[in-house]
Order: structure tokens, then sequence, then C-alpha cells
């Protein structure tokens, strides 16, 4: 089978890698993806945005499957705009991608189906959101409603910041068109899971829980960025709690989707909150996480070919999930100054032995040689027996991966492992 993976991150090179793996993978072409996957795919310089010049290559390459991996292609309708040309696909179309597209969505779903979240109100007027927070506790949280790369998500402190959070979303306009609404939510507490899962609209199938650690900084300081390492299994993510989410959550969720019409096929990533009244969602995306991909896939046993198929043919279930016993750890190694501004174009030397573990994300293909070219510029997996080991053994390969201005964080995992002692 010819594939077509839309993206260009390291979630899409590690898509890609365990493709590869499956006996029914033919060629993929990665739309765009960037220069560190040229061994893997063949890189075709098309944006992931740009929809209907990726359904008229489908249409043209004899390409047989669409694996559509971002979320804002998904939002857009990619899937829709594939399937109308008759290819098939994995990921929502966007009428069920509205699950992450639109917090004022989601947030309502969940109200109206009593999936645990945190209590939250909604507005679209910025003098009745600032009349709210005259009686509101803090701190508390102010979302945009739409996509905004990530950053459309404020925890305020105290009144203060929680108006100027308002103020710079619904009138300065700070994400463009996605502050036009807001959601205002309660502050919850606890630790955070993500759990990544398949579903056809007739069963959900997780695969391992992950931690991902957003900050830039050692101790969860610094800047939120796009996720700085991640480890598999979260050791927060128990038995009891997987239960709980399963038959609270995950389920009543696709029931939920079912019912209004938007049957959700795809990855389904449940970002949660442990609080101390049990498991919350904190937000859902209609698509593999990033870089939890960097860690979930390398422990999936199965085909992921196979499974997606199934998500698409809707057999689901009659198709295993298989999840190793092992652990994982990715550390992503970024550009100096990341996520701010920093300054790219820098070799990346690394030998054959350390390669075959890096999904590239900020990389590109220049005179021959592999070049810096963004701020997140690779992640590099291990997997092993142990948390531990997995951890020790990604930071032994981050330490032989050269390129001018790089910089990680040297915790990823520690607050796991800390975990799993107690
Ligand atoms: P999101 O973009 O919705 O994932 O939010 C980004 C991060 O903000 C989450 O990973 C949480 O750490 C934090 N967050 C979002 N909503 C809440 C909430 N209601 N209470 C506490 N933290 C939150
Ligand atoms: N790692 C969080 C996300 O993919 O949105």
């Amino acid at each position: 089978m010819n594939i077509i993976v839309i993206g260009s991150g390291g979630r899409e090179h590690a898509v890609i890698k365990k493709l590869k793996e499956s006996p029914l993978c033919g060629t993929i072409y990665a739309l765009p993806g960037n220069g560190g996957m040229a061994d893997d795919a063949v890189c075709v310089p098309i944006k992931a945005t740009d929809i209907e010049a990726i359904a008229e290559y489908a249409v043209s390459n004899n390409i047989d499957y669409a694996v559509v991996t971002p979320d804002d292609p998904l939002v857009l309708g990619c899937v829709d705009a594939l399937e109308a040309k008759g290819i098939k696909c994995f990921g929502p179309r966007a009428n069920a991608a509205i699950i992450e597209g639109s917090k004022v969505f989601s947030k309502n779903l969940m109200k109206k189906y009593g999936i645990p979240t945190a209590a939250y109100e909604t507005f679209d007027n910025a003098q009745a959101a600032l009349d709210y927070l005259e009686s509101a506790k803090t701190p508390i949280v102010i979302k945009a409603d739409g996509l905004a790369l990530g950053k459309g998500v404020i925890i305020a402190q105290n009144k203060e910041e929680a108006r100027e959070a308002v103020i710079s979303i619904m009138e300065d306009k700070k994400f463009g068109a996605s502050g036009n609404h807001i959601v205002i939510e309660e502050f919850m507490t606890g630790p955070e899971v993500s759990v990544l899962a398949f579903t056809d609209g007739k069963c959900v199938k997780p695969m391992v829980s992950s931690m991902d650690h957003k900050r830039a900084l050692d101790n969860d300081e610094g800047l939120n960025t796009g996720g700085m390492g991640t480890v598999a299994p979260n050791p927060y993510y128990t038995k009891s709690v997987a239960n709980e989410c399963m038959d609270k959550i995950f389920i009543p969720t696709m029931n939920a989707m079912n019912t209004e019409g938007r049957t959700f096929k795809g990855c389904l990533y449940f970002g949660l909150m442990i609080t101390p009244d049990g498991p919350k969602v904190v937000e859902y995306n209609c698509r593999f996480g990033d870089p939890e991909t960097q860690v979930v896939l390398p422990l999936l046993e199965s085909d992921l070919l196979e499974i997606m198929l199934a998500v698409t043919n809707g057999t689901l279930t009659d198709t295993e999930v298989k999840i190793s016993e092992k652990s994982a750890c990715c550390v992503i190694m970024a550009s100096e100054g990341y996520p701010v501004s920093y300054e790219k174009g820098f070799e990346i030397e690394a030998d054959d032995e350390v390669k075959k573990d890096i999904y590239f994300a900020g990389a590109k293909l220049a005179g021959g040689k592999l070049l810096t070219d963004g701020g997140r510029v690779l992640g590099v997996t291990s997997v092993a027996d142990t948390l531990e080991e997995a951890i020790a053994a990604s930071y032994k390969k981050a330490e032989k991966i050269r390129f001018s201005n790089a910089f990680y964080r040297h915790d990823i995992g520690k607050r796991a492992l800390e975990a799993g002692k107690e």
C-alpha cells in the first residue's frame, strides 16, 4: 500500500517508522515531512494545510491510504476532502475533529453527557466575562475557544491576571479569531496523564498511558512549550484509574459523539488530570499527541497499519492492540532560546546507531548535510525493561547527538520515577 502521511514533526516521524514495520506498507510519502525523515519517507513539499493540493497529490500518485496527523488539517476537513476523492483515511472528519477545534463544543459535550471535567462558563462577550470574574475564585483558567498552537490556555493566579487574559484574548485578539469565544473554568489539581486511544466509533482501545513535560526548563520552570519530553507508562495511571476512565470518560465520549451524529474515527487523545475527586478531562485532541507518540508507538506491539485500517473500516473490535510491558522515554533536543527565539541552520551530527532512535522534527537537508530548522529539533527515544533504564539510555544517546546551541531538559521522567516509588 502506498501511503501519504500529512505533517512534518517528530510525531509524524514516529508514525512513519512504525508504519514501515508493517508488511502491508509500500512507499510512504510525507507531506511535507522534514529532511530528517528522508531515509524513511519521500518528502513532498506540500503544506499540511493545503488541503486541495494534498487531495490532488493523492489522486494523481496512486495513493491507497492517507494518515492525517496534525490538528489544523483535521479541523479544516482534510479527511473529508480526501474521502470525497475516494481516498481512504485515518483520522476524524471535520465534524468530529471539532472535539479539539472548539473548546466551547467539547466543554458543552462533556456537560451534556455527564463526562467529568472542570466546572466552566462560556462567553462571547468580554464585558460579561469580566463581570463573571468579579465573584470567581482564583487561580482560574481562561481558554480561547479555537486552535491556538497549543498556547490558548492561561492560568491566572489572581483576578488581575484573569482580567488581563480576557482582554488579551477577546479584545486584543492575541490568538486571532480563536478568541471570539472563551471558556473560563475551575482550576483543577493533580497529576496529568495523556491517553491516546484508537476508536472506530464502536469501541475504544487505548494505548499505553504517558506523561508529557511541557515547561522549557528543569523542575517544570520556564515557559510552556510543545513538549520537552515524555515517558510511558505514566505511574499515576493505575489499573483502577484506567478502569474508571474507560467507564466514565472514554466510552461515554465515544457514545456522545455518535449521538451527536459526529462519529469519531481515529486516534482520540484524552488529556486527563487525576484530581482528588477522580480523573477529569483537561482537554481532548483529535489526533496523536506530540511528543507522546514518540514513546507510545515504540511500545505498540501490534501492526499499526492493520489497526489504522481497522479503524477506517469499523472493525477495530476484532483487531488486537497489544502493548509491551516495557517502558519508554523520549528526550526532546531543542534550539537554545526555544520557545521564544532561536538560531537555526546548524549541522546535526549523530552516528547511525543513535540515529535509528531519533525522531526528527525541526531538521532539513541542505547540500547533503542535515541542519537544524526549528525550535524542537528532534526527540531521542529508548525502550527498556524499566523506566529508569529507558531514561538513562535516552540521556546517554542525547550526549552523542551534536549540534550548536542544543539544549534539553535533564529531568525527563524524574517525577514519574518518584511517583513509582511512593
Ligand atoms: P490544554 O491546552 O487545554 O492542554 O492546557 C494546557 C495545560 O494547562 C494543561 O496541560 C494543564 O497543565 C493546564 N490546564 C488546563 N486546564 C486546566 C484546569 N482547568 N486546571 C488546571 N490546569 C489546567
Ligand atoms: N503533547 C500535547 C499535544 O500533543 O497536544
